[in-house]
């Protein structure tokens, strides 16, 4: 598997995943703002990933800051906080990432300042590790919903790259794999980014995994022929009630999927259900620069001074989601607040929301 993220020799290392899959590089994070920077243009994305990121930008943030007491070391860690969190408002990982480190801080503010440095760094390492596993957990959950000769859709990326390792909405691909399923897996292409053709296709056909890629309108004339069997996607932050938000195009594939009858899962870690929103209008939503729009690699394809609308990502009602798998079980959404306790509380300290929000 593909390394997406990593820290090395006190630096964070990322795949730039913009790049991909022309060129296989990556990008030398010295400092905290290099980091922003990187989930900012998306060098690295994928909800997951991105709260990894996040975790490791703070924790490099950290490393310059000159403090003799606890009170000023945090009071500098402030400006780092929200260069990270004012990267990417949908993806709730970002917060529960950051949230996690303070928590840390704050639990250890008797420890000396170079300590508390290398509890972050340690901290980062750990969260990027525990995300493998809980990957796999996912899929091994998930893989109980595909049977042998199945054809699974999916939507965006929600894999390897999107995650520390494994993904997950692949996690149950993979799983079924190893056990000997044969399976098929079909790409939406995903526009206007198209992380489906630039990155599911390329790291599943690096994994050996049969991949089909297709333009996004191409869904619902490939169920009406009977050949898609379930679909699986990822998730950048759920409602308590099952609410899903999901890349741009993830609305539009679950509709498709109840007019014919086919079964729409979502994967998701704990780390991205966000128990403190009751409901999905309640998830900020991130629109980007029009230009991703109006041009492909470089090239414009639409007038100038067209106007745009480009939402990252849209709200999948919980009506439309058969199950969400976590790392705890596969859940209705309707069941899922039942989990609340298993989220070690760390959405606790956010500022709660007075109301349905936008991203400015
Ligand atoms: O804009 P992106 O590429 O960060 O969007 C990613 C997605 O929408 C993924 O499906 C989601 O983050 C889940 S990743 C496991």
């Amino acid at each position: 598997m593909v390394k997406t993220i990593e820290w090395v020799n006190g630096k964070v290392r990322m795949l730039d995943q913009s790049r991909l899959p022309v060129s296989v590089s990556y990008v030398t994070c010295k400092d905290y703002i290099k980091v922003a920077e990187g989930i900012k243009k998306l060098w690295i994305r994928g909800a997951p990933a991105i709260g990894i990121a996040a975790a490791m930008g703070v924790a490099l943030g950290a490393q310059k800051i000159k403090a003799n007491n606890f009170e000023r070391f945090y009071k500098a860690l402030q400006p780092v906080f929200s260069a990270i969190l004012s990267t990417r408002p949908t993806a709730v990982n970002i917060e529960w990432a950051v949230n996690r480190l303070k928590n840390l801080l704050m639990s250890n503010r008797n420890l000396s300042i170079p300590k508390l440095k290398s509890l972050l760094i340690e901290e980062a390492n750990k969260i990027l590790v525990e995300d493998i596993e809980i990957n796999k957990a996912i899929g091994r959950w998930g893989a109980q919903f595909i049977k042998d000769g199945d054809t699974v859709i999916t939507h965006c990326n929600a894999g390897s790259l999107a995650t520390g390792g494994y993904g997950t909405a692949t996690a149950p691909m993979r799983v079924a794999v190893e056990q000997g399923k044969k399976i098929k897996v079909i790409a939406d292409e995903t526009r206007p980014v198209l992380q489906g053709a630039r990155l599911t296709a390329w790291e599943l056909m690096k994994d050996g995994i049969p991949v089909t890629l297709i333009t996004d309108n191409s869904a619902a004339a490939l169920m009406k022929r009977g050949e898609i069997n379930l679909a699986i996607v990822g998730t950048d932050r759920t409602a308590r009630n099952g609410d899903v938000a999901n890349k741009i195009g993830t609305y539009s594939l679950a509709i498709l999927c109840k007019e014919h009858g086919i079964p729409f899962y979502v994967a998701a870690p704990l780390s991205s259900i966000d128990f403190s929103i009751p409901s999905g209008e309640f998830i900020p939503i991130e629109e980007r620069n029009g230009k991703e729009v109006t041009h492909i690699s470089g090239c414009r394809i639409a007038p100038h001074g067209v106007k745009v609308r480009n939402l990252a990502f849209d709200v999948t009602p919980a009506k439309y989601v058969t199950a969400i798998i976590t790392e705890k079980g596969a859940f209705s959404p309707k069941d899922l607040h039942k989990l609340q306790r298993s989220n070690t509380g760390l959405n606790s300290i956010r500022i709660k929301q007075k109301g349905p929000c936008r991203w400015k």
